[in-house]
């Protein structure tokens, strides 16, 4: 199991789902633990949940970006484990996509990411991992994914700069790219429906949908020792999904 005793992590959008399992799986692995989120209730219930801490941050605003990692080098030193996490998802075809969720999905998934590996470099320690949470989306043709799937597709491409930028500093950077998981971002999308669910499940080689806790062990092996020479890499964890185009 990995050991990331004495490491400092950092989760966006670790109130939920695929972040919230990946806190979880970091705080039982030994390492101090940071949520962040965009709603003080949920981000508060969460890190009490966990026992970890909790910061609010809108991802989205570079000037929240930039006062998080103000705030956490202040706080913590330097951190070893940063996971971008947070995420949304919005679904249109081409022709009827509005600028307002054009930008929306854009502003989190995409410049939310961005400035977040940005803002934090000078606040991880060499050595350290940072883990992005991309989507099996990037590689599909999937109608009314344009926004999101480009969005995700540009962010697979900053990790593979930034891992040859960071590398000097011996700081990994890796994409893990879920295909359909059961949490919240389902229903906000509104693909929770029975049929919906069906459809989807019948894409899916192994099956069934994914399982948070399998997302946040992946995410865990990446930040760990054990996976100390991969840099650049893009991890699927999708039950096959991506194979049946
Ligand atoms: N579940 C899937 O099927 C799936 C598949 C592929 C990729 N992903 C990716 O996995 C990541 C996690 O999603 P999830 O499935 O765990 O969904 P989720 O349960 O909806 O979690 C998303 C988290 O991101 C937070 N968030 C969204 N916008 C934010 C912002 N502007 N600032 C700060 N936090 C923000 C959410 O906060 P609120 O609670 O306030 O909304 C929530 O905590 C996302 O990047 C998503 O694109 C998910």
């Amino acid at each position: 199991m990995t050991n990331l005793t004495g490491k400092v992590a950092l989760v966006t959008g670790g109130n939920s789902g695929i972040g919230l399992a990946a806190a979880q799986e970091l705080a039982q692995a030994g390492a101090r633990v940071i949520i962040t989120g965009r709603r003080k209730e949920a981000v508060e219930e969460a890190a009490t949940l966990l026992g970890v801490d909790g910061l609010l941050a809108d991802q989205s605003k570079l000037t929240d970006i930039e006062t998080l990692a103000a705030l956490v080098a202040q706080k913590y030193g330097r951190i070893d484990i940063l996971v971008i996490n947070a995420g949304i998802s919005k679904l249109t075809t081409i022709e009827n996509a509005t600028e307002e969720v054009y930008d929306e999905v854009m502003n989190v998934n995409l410049k939310g990411a961005y400035f977040t590996i940005s803002r934090f470099i000078p606040v991880l320690n060499d050595g350290s991992s940072i883990i992005v949470i991309s989507s099996s989306s990037a590689s599909k043709a999937t109608p009314q994914t344009s926004i999101y799937a480009s969005g995700k597709m540009a962010v697979n491409t900053v990790v593979k700069i930034a891992a040859v930028e960071l590398a000097p500093r011996k700081i990994r950077i890796n994409a893990v790219s879920p295909g359909p998981f059961s949490t919240a971002i389902m229903e906000k999308t509104g693909l929770s429906a029975p049929g919906m669910q069906d459809y989807i499940v019948a894409r899916v080689p192994l099956g069934r949908l994914g399982i948070p806790a399998e997302a946040g062990k992946l995410i865990c092996f990446l930040a760990g020792e054990d996976a100390v020479f991969i840099t650049g890499a893009e991890y699927m964890i999708d039950g096959g999904q991506s194979l049946n185009q």
